[in-house]
């Protein structure tokens, strides 16, 4: 059944971030679809959504994989059908292949820059032209704090998280003028399975030269994506917000 609210999709919607990113939209009033592409990763976020008190009324699942531009055709078209056309896009999915790079192999780079990146076109390319003829929409891009500032060990996952910014700041100067805002928000290290799958002594090491001393807990992103969705943020545009809590400092 169709919905009054605002339908807000957010891809890689079942992840650590993806699950708070829902749970706070939802929270805010938004009918979030939660996109993912592994079945099985679904049984958390549903666990998830029942202990927040959020039902069909607020919440659904939209299965597909970011990769495959066709696939993402046919999920907007569903989700329009079903819910109502999505006003709000938050490009989440993403995974890692961690390695140096010359041990990299182009399987490691092609599905890093396929479901971080190119899932960022496949998406919004959907979505946006309903978002301008409304006269508005949000797009909140998820990048990264080694997109700007380089990871050992990231060369594929911090190129894909610096295109993501150069897309933010190019596709916001495109739609600003429909009531389309575009911005990006830079996660540091986030407490979640991927950032746990870092071998331990690596970890440690990271953490200890994050200022806040601590990792960010993923409400902390999700309150961040929240206000850029919001109608608060209507004048915000082409930034990047960082979330690293002092990783990274820059202008
Ligand atoms: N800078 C310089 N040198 C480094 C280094 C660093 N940061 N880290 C390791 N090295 C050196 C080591 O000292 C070692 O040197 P020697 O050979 O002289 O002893 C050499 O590089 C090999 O290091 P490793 O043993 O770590 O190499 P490995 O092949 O076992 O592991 C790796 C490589 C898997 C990439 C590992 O280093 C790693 O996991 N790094 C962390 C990557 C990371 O931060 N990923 C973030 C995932 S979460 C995420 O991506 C979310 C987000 O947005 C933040």
């Amino acid at each position: 059944m169709k919905t009054t609210k605002r339908v807000a999709l957010v891809t890689g919607g079942v992840g650590g971030i993806g699950t708070a990113i829902c749970r706070k939209l939802a929270a805010d009033g938004l009918f979030v679809v939660a996109n993912y592409a592994i079945p099985g990763t679904e049984e958390a976020w549903k666990r998830a959504m029942a202990a927040a008190g959020l039902d069909n009324t607020s919440v659904a699942l939209a299965f597909g994989d970011v990769t495959d531009f066709e696939t993402m055709g046919s999920m907007a078209r569903q989700i329009q059908a079903d819910h109502g056309p999505v006003s709000v896009l938050v490009n989440c999915a993403g995974i890692t292949r961690d390695t140096t790079f010359r041990k990299m192999t182009p399987e490691h780079w092609h599905q890093v820059i396929d479901t971080n990146l190119t899932s960022v076109f496949n998406v919004t390319r959907h979505v946006i032209e309903g978002m301008c003829e409304r006269g508005w929409g949000r797009v909140v891009n998820i990048s990264s704090v080694n997109a700007i500032r380089g990871q050992f060990g990231q060369c594929n996952y911090a190129a894909a998280k610096a295109g993501i910014l150069g897309f933010t700041k190019s596709l916001a100067q495109e739609v600003v003028k429909k009531g389309v805002t575009v911005n990006a928000v830079s996660p540091g290290y986030v407490q979640t399975d991927m950032v746990m799958a870092i071998r331990e002594d690596v970890r440690e090491q990271i953490i200890a030269q994050i200022p806040a001393g601590r990792m960010a807990m993923p409400d902390e992103v999700a309150d961040s994506v929240a206000f850029l969705a919001s109608d608060k943020a209507a004048y915000i545009t082409g930034t990047n917000l960082s979330v690293n809590g002092g990783l990274h400092m820059y202008a």
